[in-house]
């Protein structure tokens, strides 16, 4: 069955001030749907090259399959963080184990915004559940990777693609990094969280 463009669970306007109705509408309607239409086809081209027998063109298919799939992975998860009426500090589980990780709430926060500043061209930055270690770790990936190729599981993840805040915020990724914290909803985080650790 082809991948679908799931529905964004709020208006394009809930958000605002912190990410502005234009910027969530060309996001979630043009940029999330050509990673669905690129997955889908990229699905179909490598059931096309396993028929044929073609090595390469597996491995072209492939390369198509990890940027399209993750990109509907990434934003998919994206949409569900976020949402109006929300920000503020993690509870429970969740905020005992940032407190673990990182010594506090606001450390994590000073540790976060610097990693996702430092990301180098396209990519997102990450808090992840580490299951070797048992704690949450910050991780950053380049493009449209997404944390579980290396064994991690995102749990609430910032896109810092331009896309995602040039209309408002220009060149000022810091503004909207700090400005994002007040639309997380850790209300969902945490409920990732609980499921990560299982
Ligand atoms: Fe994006």
């Amino acid at each position: 069955m082809p991948h679908q463009l799931p529905n964004l669970p709020y208006d394009h306007a809930a958000l605002e001030p912190h990410i502005d109705a234009q910027t969530m509408q060309i996001h979630h309607s043009k940029h999330h749907q050509a990673y669905v239409n690129g997955l889908n086809a990229a699905e179909e081209a490598l059931r096309a090259a396993m028929e044929k027998g073609d090595a390469k063109a597996v491995v072209k298919a492939t390369a198509a399959l990890n940027f399209h799939g993750g990109g509907h992975a990434n934003h998919s998860l994206f949409w569900t963080i976020m949402g109006p009426k929300t920000g503020g500090e993690p509870g429970g589980d969740l905020g005992a184990a940032i407190k673990d990780a990182f010594g506090g709430f606001a450390n994590f926060k000073t540790v976060f915004e610097t990693q996702a500043t430092g990301i180098q061209g396209s990519g997102w930055a990450w808090l992840c559940w580490e299951p070797t270690t048992k704690s949450v770790v910050i991780a950053t990936t380049a493009n449209q990777d997404n944390p579980v190729k290396t064994g991690l599981v995102p749990l609430a993840g910032i896109d810092v693609w331009e896309h995602a805040y040039y209309l408002k915020y220009q060149n000022r990724r810091p503004d909207y990094i700090k400005a994002w914290w007040n639309v997380v909803a850790w209300e969902k985080v945490g409920q990732n969280f609980q499921q990560a650790r299982g």
